[in-house]
């Protein structure tokens, strides 16, 4: 497909989604909404991808929602709509892992975003923050639950009631994004994480990936049930066999997805 606001690429089994509207700082509107979703629909139909990197630009991976498009919207329309919350949805339960890729401006939705991706590689430049307050309004994306979950309460009311932003660092002193690297590398470094990633069994990747992400939703103990049942049903794949054939054999594993 033709996209206007997104480039796709693909290398080996690591695909590429840049969010491409550099005037607008990569402000999500609904246009680009949707062709994220659709860029993210084929990514899922292709069998040979087994990770994904969303990036931006290195000054923004994005500025947030598109402001200028929500500011004539009534409550109705944004409720009946949709507008553009289903990107969340679709994003935080895409089955492949994403790698985050951030520099510059990571605002708002664009905040939302990144976390609905499961690592995040931030250039030292990095700026990230939910600023809806600011104009009016508060995260709609995810923001308040997804933000608390990473950062605590009292950091999380911090950034949302006050609109400020943080700095790389800080963000990964508060396990908000997983690596910071100076601003030339971090997409070589988001590109070395997936193919790390892409280079494991997809089978347990995808599994490890949902029961992580299940710790946000259960208890302790359910959870800890949860995991246990998948980690028996990998018993079951061939790339467990030959996981543990390559170890004791000395070799490197070659995972199937089987
Ligand atoms: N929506 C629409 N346009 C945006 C935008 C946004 N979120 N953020 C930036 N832009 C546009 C600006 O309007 C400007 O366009 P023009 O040149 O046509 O005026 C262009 O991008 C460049 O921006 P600035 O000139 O403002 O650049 P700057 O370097 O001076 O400031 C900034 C950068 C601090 C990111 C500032 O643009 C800003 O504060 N943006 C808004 C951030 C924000 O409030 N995000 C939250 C949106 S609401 C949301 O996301 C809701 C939700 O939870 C789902």
């Amino acid at each position: 497909m033709d996209y206007e606001t997104i480039a796709m690429s693909k290398d080996g089994p690591v695909g590429t989604i840049t969010l491409n509207r550099p005037g607008a700082l990569n402000a999500l509107n609904e246009q680009m909404v949707k062709e994220l979703i659709s860029a993210l629909d084929e990514f899922e139909r292709d069998a040979s991808l087994r990770c994904v990197i969303i990036t931006g630009s290195e000054r923004a991976f994005s500025a947030g929602a598109d402001i200028k498009e929500m500011a004539g919207m009534t409550a109705v329309q944004m409720a009946m709509t949709g507008h553009f919350f289903p990107l969340w949805d679709r994003v935080g339960r895409f089955p492949k892992p994403i790698v985050g890729a951030l520099s510059g401006f990571v605002l708002g939705g664009g905040l939302e975003l990144a976390m609905s991706c499961d690592i995040l590689v931030a250039s030292e430049t990095t700026q990230l923050g939910q600023p809806e307050i600011d104009i009016g309004v508060m995260p709609g994306g995810g923001g308040t639950q997804r933000l608390t979950r990473a950062v605590g309460k009292y950091k999380a009311m911090e950034m949302i009631l006050t609109g400020k932003r943080i700095g790389a660092e800080e963000a990964k002193a508060l396990g908000l994004v997983s690596r910071v690297v100076p601003k030339e590398a971090y997409l070589t470094e988001a590109r070395k994480v997936a193919s790390e990633v892409a280079s494991r069994s997809p089978v347990a990747v995808r599994l490890a990936k949902m029961a992580v992400n299940k710790a946000f939703e259960m208890g302790l103990s359910d959870g800890i049930d949860f995991e246990r049942e998948l980690f028996y049903l990998l018993f079951a794949s061939e790339d467990k066999s030959e996981g543990m054939a390559a170890f004791m054999e000395k070799r490197s594993p070659q995972f199937k997805g089987k």
